[in-house]
C-alpha cells in the first residue's frame, strides 16, 4: 500500500494538518520536555516503531516525538472513522514517520494499512485497542522474535491482551498504559466525559440541560460522562452490571436502573462499557421519538445496529454524522457516528482535550523508552507500568503548570514504612 501522500491531494491538507499539529504541540508540555531529552539521548536509534492509533493531532505529536528520539515510525489508524486526513498527511511529511492512515476506509483497506505498518518489521508496537498486536500474532508470528515489546493505550486493548496472556498466546511484553493513574484518572474520566459530550452537542446542536441522559457503565469513562452531563444540568440515569459500581453511582446521586427500564426514560443514551449488546432489540421498542444513541466504548458493538436497522421502516442521514432510523410508528431513533467512538468518529470530533492526551502520551513515551532500555527485564505478557515512570510524567506536568507540592520528611518516610508505631 502507498503512504497517505500518494493517495490524496496533499498540498492543502499538509498545511492544515501542520497547523493542527502546531496547536497541539503548544499545549503539550510533557511531550515537549520528553522530546528535548529524546533528541539529546536518541533512545530509539535503530528501532522501528509500529503504531495503530487514532491519527489526529495529539497522536501526531507522540509519533514525531518518538521519531525525534531516533525511531523509524510507521503508523495507521485504529478506527476506520477517527483519522484526520490532514494530520495523516502532515505526519507523513515528518522526518522519520510514514503514515498509512485514512478516514472512512472499509474493513479491507483498514487491515491493508495495518499490514503496511507491519511490513516495516517493527521492533516495538504502540497500540490502541490491540489490533496491531493481534495481527502480528495471527499473520506475522515470525516477527515476534525481533520485537522488544509494546504499549497499549485503552481498556479494551488491555482486556484483550490479558485474555491472550491467560491463554499463553501473548508472545512479547506489553505495558498496560491504560491502567496508570496518569492515564486512566484523566483520559478515561475527564477526556471521555468532555469530548463525548462536546461531540454529541456539536453534531446535533442540541442542549444537555433538562435532558434525561442514560449512561451505560459506571467505570472510568462512564463516571466522566455521567459527572459532566450532570454538570451541564442533565438528569443522569446509570445502568451497570457490577453491584459496587451500581452502588457508587447511587451514592453519587445518580438514578440507577436496568436498561430495560432506562430505555423508556432516556433522551440521550451513551454506552461506555467495553462490552457488547448493551442496547438491543427490545430496548429500541421502548424508546421515545427523537432519542440520541451514542457509543463511547472502543468497539462499535455496544448498540445493536443490525437489530435497529431490521426494525426500521427507513433510515436516512439527518445531519452529518447522525443517522436517523424511522420506525413504522413514526418514532425516529438517531445514531451518532455509526455507533463508533462518538468523541472521535463524528465528522467534527476532535477526540480528547490536548492537555489530557499530553499525559496519556507522556506515559506512552516513557514506557517506550523503558522497553528499549530495559526490555530484557520483562517477560512476554501484560505488565503494569512501573510507578516511577508514571510519577515522572506527573512531575513534568506539575513543573510545567508551576504547581509545587510537599515532599515527605525523613521522619514521615520512616513512619509510613514502620509497623511499630501504635497508640
Ligand atoms: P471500566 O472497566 O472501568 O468500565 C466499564 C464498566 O462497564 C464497568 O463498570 C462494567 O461493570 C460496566 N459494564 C460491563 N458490561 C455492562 C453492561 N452490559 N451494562 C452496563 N454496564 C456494563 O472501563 P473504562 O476504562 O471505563 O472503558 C470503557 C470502554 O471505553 C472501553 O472499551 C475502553 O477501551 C473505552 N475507552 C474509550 C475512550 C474514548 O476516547 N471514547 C477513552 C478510554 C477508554
Amino acid at each position: 500500500m502507498d503512504p497517505i501522500s500518494e493517495q490524496l491531494d496533499t498540498e492543502k491538507l499538509l498545511e492544515e494538518g501542520q497547523r493542527k499539529m502546531d496547536w497541539a504541540r503548544q499545549h503539550m508540555p510533557i511531550m515537549s520536555s520528553l522530546r528535548e531529552s529524546f533528541e539529546d539521548e536518541q533512545p530509539f536509534a535503530g528501532e522501528r516503531i509500529g503504531m495503530a492509533m487514532h491519527v489526529e493531532a495529539k497522536t501526531a505529536i507522540l509519533a514525531e516525538t518518538l521519531a525525534a528520539g531516533g525511531a523509524e515510525v510507521a503508523i495507521t489508524g485504529c478506527n476506520p472513522l477517527s483519522t484526520h486526513d490532514d494530520v495523516s498527511v502532515a505526519l507523513n511529511a515528518t522526518d522519520g514517520v510514514t503514515s498509512y492512515a485514512k478516514r472512512g476506509v472499509d474493513d479491507e483497506e483498514y487491515y491493508e494499512a495495518m499490514e503496511a505498518v507491519i511490513e516495516h518489521e517493527p521492533t516495538m508496537t504502540v497500540d490502541d485497542g490491540g489490533d496491531l498486536v493481534f495481527a502480528i500474532h495471527e499473520e506475522y508470528p515470525e516477527l515476534i522474535d525481533t520485537i522488544i515489546g509494546g504499549c497499549e493505550e485503552t481498556t479494551t486493548g488491555v482486556h484483550r491482551l490479558r485474555a491472550m496472556d491467560d491463554d499463553d498466546a501473548l508472545d512479547y511484553p506489553m505495558f498496560a498504559v491504560n491502567d496508570t493513574p496518569m492515564k486512566r484518572l484523566f483520559d478515561n474520566i475527564h477526556g471521555t466525559g468532555e469530548s463525548s459530550l462536546a461531540s454529541i452537542a456539536m453534531t446535533t446542536n442540541l442542549s444537555w440541560a433538562g435532558k434525561d441522559v442514560v449512561v451505560a457503565g459506571f467505570g472510568y469513562c462512564g463516571k466522566g460522562v455521567a459527572r459532566k452531563a450532570s454538570g451541564q444540568n442533565a438528569n443522569v440515569i446509570v445502568t451497570e452490571v457490577d453491584p459496587r459500581r451500581a452502588l457508587e453511582a447511587h451514592m453519587e446521586g445518580f438514578d440507577v436502573l436496568p436498561m430495560d427500564e432506562a430505555a423508556a426514560e432516556g433522551d440521550v443514551f451513551i454506552t461506555t462499557t467495553g462490552n457488547r449488546d448493551v442496547i438491543v432489540g427490545d430496548h429500541f421498542e421502548k424508546m421515545s421519538d427523537g432519542v440520541l444513541l451514542a457509543n463511547a466504548g472502543h468497539f462499535d458493538v455496544e448498540i445493536d445496529l443490525d437489530a435497529l436497522e431490521s426494525k426500521a421502516e427507513q433510515t436516512y442521514e439527518a445531519r452529518d454524522g447522525l443517522q436517523a432510523y424511522e420506525m413504522a410508528d413514526g418514532r425516529r431513533l438517531n445514531v451518532l457516528a455509526e455507533g463508533r467512538l462518538v468523541n472521535l468518529a463524528t465528522p467534527i470530533s476532535l477526540g480528547h482535550p490536548v492537555e489530557v492526551m499530553d499525559q496519556s502520551f507522556g506515559v506512552q513515551a516513557v514506557c517506550a523508552r523503558e522497553m528499549v532500555e530495559n526490555g530484557d527485564a520483562y517477560d512476554p505478557g501484560v505488565h503494569d507500568v512501573p510507578d516511577e515512570l508514571d510519577r515522572e510524567v506527573a512531575e513534568i506536568k506539575l513543573e510545567a503548570e508551576g504547581i509545587e507540592m510537599d515532599g515527605l520528611s525523613d521522619t514521615q518516610e520512616e513512619y509510613m514504612d514502620s509497623w511499630q508505631h501504635g497508640t
